[in-house]
């Protein structure tokens, strides 16, 4: 598919990493229906590419993204956003099955931070600024700010994030739990290709199977978490990745996985 909005590529030395950067400078990337028609889209082509081990999702240097389009937003109803499903877009990306990684520099604020919070790990650099500004229009987060900060950080954070609309720096947002590595701006994409490069390494199946069992977590009561990941673990033994993974150990040899 030809995007406006976004730009696709493959990066690491197998080029099993999928990039997507938003490209929409004049509105800082604004999150409007067409950049996120065409984010997701690109997600759902890249998890449908077996070359692709995981996805990132990154933007400018001066922006992450400025958060949901302000302008677009201006004259919206009730009816109309219900109608629409503003957010269904959205919705898409936290289900894909492969990992996505948001690689942050500068504003992730509004529906930016979200978009941030809802891939699975979430790099920063070291300039990046985070916050849910939206109290300050009259309206607060609506792609899940409310919900994954308390869930990370607790609710003591979540409530002074959402009701100030204060930015926050990436060491802070590093400090609470937020974000699991702060890096040089210019190293981000490197450092979380690398990251990704890491994790394609492994089966794909099992992978696949391992953030669900995470995901699960956010999701359950501890005992039902525990269940499924017991029962998650031992359908590992149902794939032949599995028993590659501990024969090559065993034989002291590097795992050669199919994906099965
Ligand atoms: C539409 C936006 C925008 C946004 C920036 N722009 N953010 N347009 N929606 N969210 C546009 C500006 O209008 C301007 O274009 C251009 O991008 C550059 O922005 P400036 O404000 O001139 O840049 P700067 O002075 O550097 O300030 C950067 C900023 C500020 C601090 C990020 O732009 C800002 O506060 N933006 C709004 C942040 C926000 O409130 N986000 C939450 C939105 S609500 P023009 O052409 O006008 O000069 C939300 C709800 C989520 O996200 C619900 C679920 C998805």
């Amino acid at each position: 598919a030809s995007f406006e909005m976004i730009k696709t590529e493959k990066k690491g030395a197998k080029q099993n990493v999928a990039v997507v950067t938003l490209n929409r400078p004049k509105a800082l990337n604004a999150l409007c229906k067409q950049l996120v028609v065409e984010l997701s889209q690109a997600v759902e082509d890249f998890s449908k590419d077996d070359s692709v081990g995981a996805i990132i999702i990154t933007g400018s240097d001066k922006a992450f993204a400025a958060g949901a389009d302000i302008k677009e937003m201006l004259n919206k109803t009730y009816s109309g956003n219900f109608k629409d499903g503003l957010l269904v877009e959205l919705e898409k990306i936290k289900k894909c099955k492969k990992p996505v990684v948001a690689a942050v520099n500068g504003y992730a604020l509004g529906g930016g931070c979200e978009l941030a919070m809802l891939c699975d790990i979430i790099y920063a650099g070291d300039k990046a600024k985070f916050g849910q500004p939206e109290v300050t229009i009259g309206t607060i987060p609506g792609a899940g700010g409310t919900q994954r900060i308390a869930r990370s950080c607790g609710k003591s954070k979540a409530m002074e994030i959402c009701l100030t609309g204060n930015q926050f720096t990436a060491q802070e947002a590093e400090q609470m739990g937020l974000v699991s590595k702060v890096i040089p701006a210019d190293q981000l994409l490197d450092e979380t290709v690398k990251l990704c490069e890491k994790i394609a390494s492994h089966s794909p199946l099992i992978i696949s199977m391992c953030k669900e069992s995470v995901n699960v977590a956010f999701e359950s009561t501890l005992e039902q978490g525990l269940r499924f990941e017991q029962r998650a673990f031992y359908a590992t033994f149902a794939t032949e990745d599995r028993k590659e993974g501990m024969g090559a150990f065993v034989e002291k040899r590097s795992p050669n996985f199919k994906n099965n």
